[in-house]
C-alpha cells in the first residue's frame, strides 16, 4: 500500500534520551501529522507515546502512535537513533560493533517498510560509519539515506564562536566537515560574520584570533560531547533539534545546505566513505553536494578524516 502525500508521518526508531527528545522537537515545530515511535522496549514506546500525546492540546495538531518496524511504511522520513550510547570517556567509534549488530538486524526490516522515496535519517553513533552501512544494508540510493553528521557539531561552533563576536550563532557562517567526531575539521579560512572573515572581523573590535586561540576554539566543540556526557551522562536537546531541522529540510523540500553525513566517492584519498560535506537537503535527501573552498590544511585534515572512517569500515570488513 502507498503512503497517504496529504499527511507528513516521521518514524523515530529507538526512543530513549536522543529519540524521545527529537519526537518532542518534531512535534512542537510542528513539522509531522503523524509521529510513529518505534523501540524494542515497547513499555518504553507506549509510555513516550502516552507523555508526548498528552501534550497534543499545545502543539499544532499531530497524531503520535507506536508500533512495530513494519509501521514504518507510511513514512516519509525514518530518524534512527536506536542503539547504544558512549560512557563517560568512551570514544563514538568505539560503538561501532555493538551498534553494526543492531542495524543488521534494524535496517533491513525499516527497509522492507518503507516506499522507494523514503529518507533514512541515521543518528545513532558511530554515525559516519553506520550511515555507510545503513546505505548497504536498506538498498535505497544513497542521497536518501543521510547521517546527521556533523550539523551538530557545525551548531556548536557557531555557538561558540558567536559568544566570542557576541553576535546571533545564526549570524556566524562557517562550518565543521568530516567526521562527526574526533576528527572532524573546523572551515576556519571560510568562516566570516556579515561577509567579513572570523578574523577581522574580530580584529575590528579590538580582539585577536591567532592560531592558538584557533586551536582553543577547535577543542572546545570537539570536546563538547564529553564535556556533556561526564556531567548529565548523554547529550539529546542539540541533536534533537539538529535532527528537526534536517526532517524539515526534507519534508518542507527547503533545499537547505546543511552538513549532513552523505556518501563520498572517490575523493579525499578514499574510494568510497559517508562523512560531512555542506549538502543542499530537500525531498529526496541529498540533492546537491557543494564542494567547499580548503586551506591546504584543511584539505590535508579532511583526507586524515576520511581515512579514519574508510579504516573504521574496513574493520568490518566492508
Ligand atoms: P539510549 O540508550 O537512551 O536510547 C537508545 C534506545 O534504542 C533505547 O530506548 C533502546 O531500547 C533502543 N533500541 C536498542 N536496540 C533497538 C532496536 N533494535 N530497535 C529499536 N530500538 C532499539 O541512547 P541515546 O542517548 O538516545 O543515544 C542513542 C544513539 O544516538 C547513541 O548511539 C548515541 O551515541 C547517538 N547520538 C548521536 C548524536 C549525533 O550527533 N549523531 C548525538 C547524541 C547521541
Ligand atoms: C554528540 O556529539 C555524543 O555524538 C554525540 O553529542
Amino acid at each position: 500500500m502507498s503512503r497517504n502525500h496529504d499527511r507528513t508521518t516521521v518514524a523515530v526508531v529507538g526512543v530513549g534520551a536522543v529519540g524521545s527528545t527529537t519526537a518532542f522537537s518534531l512535534m512542537t515545530r510542528g513539522v509531522a501529522s503523524e509521529l510513529v515511535l518505534v523501540d524494542v522496549d515497547e513499555a518504553r514506546a507506549t509510555g513516550e507515546m502516552m507523555d508526548l500525546s498528552h501534550g497534543a492540546y499545545f502543539t499544532p495538531p499531530v497524531d503520535v502512535t507506536t508500533g512495530g518496524y513494519e509501521e514504518c511504511a507510511d513514512a516519509d522520513v525514518v530518524v534512527v537513533t536506536a542503539g547504544a550510547a558512549q560512557k563517560g570517556g568512551e570514544t563514538r567509534l568505539e560503538l561501532l560493533e555493538r551498534n553494526v549488530d543492531i542495524f543488521e538486524e534494524m535496517i533491513p526490516q525499516i527497509a522492507e517498510a518503507v516506499d522507494d522515496d523514503a529518507v533514512l535519517l541515521v543518528v545513532t553513533n558511530p554515525v559516519d560509519v553506520l550511515s555507510y552501512v545503513t546505505w548497504e544494508l536498506a538498498d535505497l540510493p544513497h542521497e536518501q539515506v543521510v547521517g546527521s553528521g556533523t550539523v551538530l557539531d557545525t551548531s556548536r561552533f557557531r555557538h561558540v564562536l558567536s559568544d566570542l563576536c557576541d553576535v546571533d550563532p545564526q549570524n556566524v557562517h562557517g562550518y565543521v566537515v568530516g567526521e562527526h567526531g574526533d576528527s572532524e575539521v573546523p572551515l576556519w579560512s571560510s568562516t566570516n560574520v556579515a561577509g567579513i572573515p572570523i578574523g577581522e572581523f574580530l580584529a575590528q573590535r579590538g580582539e585577536t584570533l591567532d592560531d592558538e586561540n584557533r586551536a582553543a576554539l577547535t577543542d572546545q566543540v570537539r570536546e563538547a560531547a564529553y564535556e556533556i556526557i561526564e556531567r548529565k551522562g548523554v547529550t539529546n536537546y542539540a541533536i534533537a533539534l539538529a535532527a528537526t531541522e534536517i526532517v524539515e529540510a526534507v519534508v518542507r523540500d527547503e533545499r537547505s545546505v546543511l552538513p549532513v553525513s552523505t556518501l563520498v566517492t572517490d575523493q579525499y584519498g578514499v574510494d568510497e566513505v559517508y562523512l560531512s560535506l555542506p549538502c543542499v537537503l530537500g525531498r529526496g535527501g541529498v540533492e546537491a553536494v557543494v564542494d567547499p573552498v580548503l586551506s591546504e590544511t584543511e584539505r590535508e585534515r579532511l583526507t586524515e578524516s576520511a581515512t579514519v572512517l574508510a579504516e573504521s569500515r574496513r574493520r568490518l570488513g566492508r
